[in-house]
C-alpha cells in the first residue's frame, strides 16, 4: 500500500491488518486497519499511531512524503495501544515540538508509557490550534470509548478525525466506504458499533446532541478502524443516532445451545409461534455463532429469548459466555424470556432469566421448562411462549409507531 491523500495535504499513513481474527473477543473475520493521518502545512502533523507490531508500515508510508524528522506536532486522539502502539519510538524519531492530547490522555500516557521528558501539551474541548493553514479543533469525547477519547476537527476541510468512533474493523486496500460494495462499510460499522460502543450509548446521544449545537461541518468522517465516510458522512451519524437509541425492528432474536436436541426443538416451536402472530425469529445456536454476531442480531431485535439445559445445576457455558459478554455491554429496550430442558435439578431457565433482567429486559412470564424431551404438548407450550412475546413485541413497536 501507500500513503493516500485523502484532503489536500492530508494523508492516511496507517497500516492494513489483514490477518487479526480476534479483538478482546470480537471476531474480525475482516481484519481491521489501524489508522493514522499526516497533514502537511507549516506545521507537519501526525495523527495517532499504530499498532507496536505495525510501525515498519507506517513508517514507510510517511517516508513516501517527508522525513519522519519533520513531523513538528503528534495529536494523541486515542492511548489504547492498538494506536499509541509505537508512540514512544515515534516520539523518540521525530522529536516533536509538542505531543497534543486530552486530560485523561494524560493520565492515560503516564500510566502506559511512565514518560519523563516527553512535550505533552494538554488541550480540552473548544481548544484549537493553528497549523499554518489549517486548525485543528479539540472535542473530548470522553469514554467513546476510553476516558481519553478525542475527536481533531479541521474546519478548513470540513474534516472529522474521530478516533474509534464511526471505525469498522474491516481490512480492505479500499480507503473509502464508497468504494466497497453499497451497505458493506455500514454492516462493519454496525458490529463494531455492537461489540464496542453499545454500552456506551447514553454518551453516544449526549456526543450527537454537541456536534449538532456547534453545527461543524463536516464532509468527511475519518475514523481510526476500516474506512474513511466520504460520501453522505451523515449516513453514519444516523445510524449512530438509531443504534444509540435503542431502536429495534419487529424481530427476535433465539439463543440456545442443547445436549441432545430438546432445547434446539423448543428453539423452533417458539420461533413457529412468533411468526404466527407477525414476528420473525433469528435462531442461534451459541455453538455456532460467535458471541460477537449474536451481539448485532440482539441489538436490532425487539425480543431476546435464551434458552439452555440445566448442565451441572447451572446451564451451558456457551451460553455463559454469550450472556455474560451481551450483559456487559447493555443492549436495552428488550423484551425477554427463558426455557429449557433438564433432567433432574432444572435451575437452567431460573439462572437465564435472572441475565434477562440484569438486561433491564421486560420478561414474560412464564419461561417453559421441560422434562428431557419435549412431546407434542410441551411443543405446543413453547408455540405459545412464542406467541405470548411476538404480542408484546407487536404491542410494545405500535406504541413506540
Ligand atoms: Fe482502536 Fe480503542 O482502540
Amino acid at each position: 500500500m501507500s500513503a493516500e491523500e485523502i484532503k489536500k495535504e492530508v494523508y492516511w499513513v496507517g497500516a492494513i491488518d489483514w490477518n487479526i481474527r480476534d479483538f478482546h473477543g470480537y471476531s474480525t473475520y475482516r481484519g481491521t486497519t489501524y489508522n493514522a493521518y499526516l497533514v502537511k502545512d507549516e506545521k507537519v502533523c501526525l495523527f495517532d499511531t499504530v499498532k507496536a507490531n505495525f510501525k515498519k508500515e507506517m513508517l514507510y508510508h510517511i517516508r513516501q512524503l517527508i522525513d519522519p524528522e519533520q513531523i513538528d506536532y503528534i495529536v494523541v486522539n486515542h492511548v489504547e495501544l492498538d494506536h499509541s502502539g509505537c508512540l514512544a519510538e515515534m516520539i523518540e524519531l521525530c522529536k516533536p515540538e509538542k505531543v497534543f492530547c486530552s486530560p485523561m490522555g494524560l493520565k492515560a500516557i503516564e500510566s502506559h508509557f511512565h514518560p519523563s521528558d516527553w512535550p505533552l501539551e494538554v488541550v480540552k474541548s473548544g481548544d484549537s490550534i493553528s497549523l499554518g493553514a489549517k486548525t485543528i479543533q479539540f472535542l473530548e469525547t470522553k469514554m467513546l470509548h476510553w476516558p481519553d477519547s478525542m475527536f481533531s476537527y479541521i474546519p478548513e476541510d470540513k474534516l472529522l478525525i474521530s478516533s474509534d468512533a464511526f471505525g469498522q474493523h474491516l481490512a480492505s486496500t479500499e480507503r473509502f466506504a464508497d468504494e466497497l460494495p453499497e451497505g458493506a462499510a455500514l454492516r462493519e460499522a454496525e458490529k463494531y458499533y455492537a461489540n464496542i460502543l453499545l454500552i456506551f450509548s447514553n454518551n453516544v446521544q449526549k456526543l450527537l446532541a454537541t456536534v449538532a449545537d456547534l453545527k461543524l461541518d463536516i464532509d468527511m468522517i475519518a475514523p481510526d478502524h476500516g474506512v474513511i465516510w466520504r460520501q453522505n458522512p451523515g449516513e453514519i451519524l444516523q445510524a449512530y443516532d438509531r443504534w444509540s437509541r435503542h431502536t429495534a425492528e419487529r424481530k427476535a432474536v433465539i439463543i440456545y445451545d442443547s445436549m441432545w436436541h430438546s432445547t434446539e426443538k423448543m428453539a423452533k416451536n417458539i420461533s413457529a409461534g412468533l411468526r404466527s402472530v407477525g414476528v420473525h425469529a433469528r435462531v442461534l445456536s451459541a455453538k455456532s455463532n460467535h458471541r460477537s454476531d449474536i451481539i448485532v442480531e440482539m441489538m436490532s431485535a425487539k425480543a431476546v429469548l435464551v434458552g439452555s439445559p440445566t448442565l451441572n445445576n447451572g446451564i451451558m457455558p456457551t451460553m455463559a459466555d454469550v450472556l455474560t459478554y451481551a450483559k456487559g455491554l447493555r443492549p436495552r429496550k428488550k423484551i425477554g424470556a427463558a426455557f429449557g430442558s433438564f433432567g433432574w435439578s432444572g435451575e437452567s431457565v431460573k439462572i437465564l432469566t435472572a441475565f434477562l433482567e440484569d438486561m433491564q429486559c421486560e420478561v414474560v412470564e412464564p419461561g417453559v421448562r421441560i422434562k428431557n424431551v419435549p412431546d407434542n404438548e410441551a411443543l405446543q407450550e413453547c408455540f405459545e411462549l412464542g406467541v405470548r412475546v411476538g404480542e408484546a413485541v407487536n404491542a410494545a413497536l405500535d406504541v413506540d409507531a
